[in-house]
């Protein structure tokens, strides 16, 4: 254990006074701009795209807090600190859009749902509508559906659990998630195959999102993936929500499913979403719940299997918190281990590990010109390890997160779900469901790593593990 830190009787994790975590501004982050050439550039991207997500890091260590890159096509700034994050999300976001080229490819495909919506007042009418529906209170009222679906899965698991068999519980989480994103949209009506469906054509879209990104400002030369797969996967599956709607909006029932409260939703002008809009924000939920939430999850697990303390913490919060039997939504404010075990997970993992938006007018960032058009993209990842805001930025500390800790981290700086007006609007869900899930897995299963475990970051729209995370179940004494 670092001078840093110090472990108290009872397994305490503590930060000395010292670190105690001040907010940095803009004026702690440094502002000049250091220029990376095109072949340092495609050296970046050919080392991330080969796992070595550390490298990015490393590039910011080498060449401070903004990079900027210049294409033919224009330029881009790469932003390494929260402050300059915090500045284009925030504080001046209404020069920081979702617009240009990029983003037009991806309304081509995806259709205008939240992620993308455009224009800002469009957006802005469905992010009312929406915002509601997704708030801690009327999460509620999904909770039922979330703890059945996540029990079904866990259920499904115990044919690996004794068995010595290898469990990639990173497809387990795939499949657990679409599972609970699915029936907290559409309740149980939706069959095996809608719900395969689904699922291949979110995890397609998701991928060529991201190749797109990266290589839409480089030149036209290079080899880029073809796009017809990702459209036949999203014809596929516009077609499948599109009948999956359809058949619950005949049906005219209110069955507390987040599609039945998006049917009955009304803006202040008393007008709802039509058929596209409807399908457009159904789809962007589906994006938006399920990899983000299963790679965080498999991440978590994996760094549970190097931090025997934090299981035995984590189990026993379980048990004590699900004595009285089986799971209950009155439980979940009572799950604050699991919770900061996966927050933890966010900081060393963050699925959305970078964002993107387009400068529309000139600006400045610190001492940085920005002209319009430049791409600005915020790297979460590299300020989730920066050593300055983060003691011991690389190694497991989920104590962090806890408010009441005197060393508490400052969760400002923390930023897997972005930031700012278009900050992700599934949080909240997202939270809920990992700390159910973590909890009840821990609670029923002990889990090792499989012989030959072995794990590498890689990373595309989100960082999955490469090999997937091979573990071996067993079940709890009682369980
Ligand atoms: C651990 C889980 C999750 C992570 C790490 C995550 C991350 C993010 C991030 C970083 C953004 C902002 C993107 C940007 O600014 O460009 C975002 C937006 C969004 N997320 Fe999530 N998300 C998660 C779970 C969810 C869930 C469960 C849902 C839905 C049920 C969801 C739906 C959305 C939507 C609709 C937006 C767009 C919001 C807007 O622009 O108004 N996300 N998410």
């Amino acid at each position: 254990m670092s001078d840093k830190f110090s472990s108290t009787a009872d397994g305490q994790v503590k930060l000395a006074q010292s670190d105690q975590l001040q907010s940095p501004d803009i004026d702690d982050a440094s502002v000049s701009a250091s220029r990376l050439g095109l072949l340092s550039t495609m050296g970046l991207l050919t080392k991330i795209a080969t796992g070595r997500i550390e490298a990015i890091e490393e590039v910011f260590i080498r060449h401070g807090d903004i990079i900027t890159i210049s294409l033919k096509a224009g330029q881009i700034l790469l932003l390494g600190h929260p402050a300059h994050a915090r500045y284009i999300l925030q504080e001046n976001s209404q020069n920081y859009v979702k617009e240009g080229i990029f983003w037009d490819k991806v309304r081509f495909f995806l259709g205008n749902g939240l992620p993308v919506g455009q224009p800002r007042s469009f957006w802005r009418r469905q992010r009312r509508m929406i915002q509601p529906q997704l708030h801690r209170k009327d999460l509620a009222k999904l909770l039922e559906l979330m703890i059945a679906s996540i029990e079904d899965s866990l259920n499904s698991w115990e044919e690996y659990a004794d068995s010595k068999c290898s469990f990639d519980i990173n497809e387990g989480f795939a499949d657990l998630a679409m599972d609970v994103v699915v029936k907290t949209l559409f309740g149980t009506s939706v069959t095996e195959s809608e719900s395969q469906e689904i699922r291949r054509a979110v995890h397609v879209a998701l991928d060529s999102i991201f190749w797109d990104m990266s290589l839409s400002s480089l030149p036209r030369w290079l080899p880029i993936r073809s796009q017809r797969r990702t459209r036949e996967a999203l014809v596929s599956c516009h077609h499948v929500v599109s009948s999956i709607i359809n058949r619950q909006s005949t049906a005219g029932r209110d069955d507390n499913t987040l599609l039945s409260m998006l049917l009955n939703v009304r803006d202040e002008d008393g007008t709802g979403m039509n058929e596209e809009q409807l399908r457009d924000e159904v789809f962007a939920l589906l994006g938006g719940g399920y990899e983000t939430i299963s790679t965080g999850l498999s991440w978590a697990v994996h760094l549970l299997l190097h931090s025997p303390e934090q299981t035995q913490k984590l189990r026993r919060e379980a048990q004590k918190v699900f004595c009285h039997g089986r799971p209950a939504p009155e439980d979940v404010p009572a799950l604050k281990r699991s919770r900061w075990i996966f927050q933890e997970a966010l900081r060393l993992y963050p699925p959305g590990w970078f964002l993107y938006r387009q400068a529309v007018q000139d600006d400045h960032i610190g001492d940085v010109p920005v002209q319009s058009g430049t791409i600005v993209i915020p790297v979460i990842y590299r300020m989730h390890h920066r050593a300055d805001i983060w003691p011991r930025p690389q190694d497991f500390v989920p104590d962090r997160f806890d408010p009441t800790h005197a060393f508490a981290c400052n969760v400002k700086n923390w930023m897997p779900f972005g930031g700012g007006e278009r900050i992700c609007i599934g949080s909240e869900f997202a939270m809920t469901e990992a700390a159910l899930v973590l909890a009840m897995l821990y609670q029923r299963y002990k889990i090792s790593p499989a012989p030959g475990y072995r794990i590498r970051p890689h990373a595309s729209t989100t960082i999955r593990p490469k090999y997937g995370v091979a573990v071996q179940l067993r079940r709890c004494a009682g369980q």
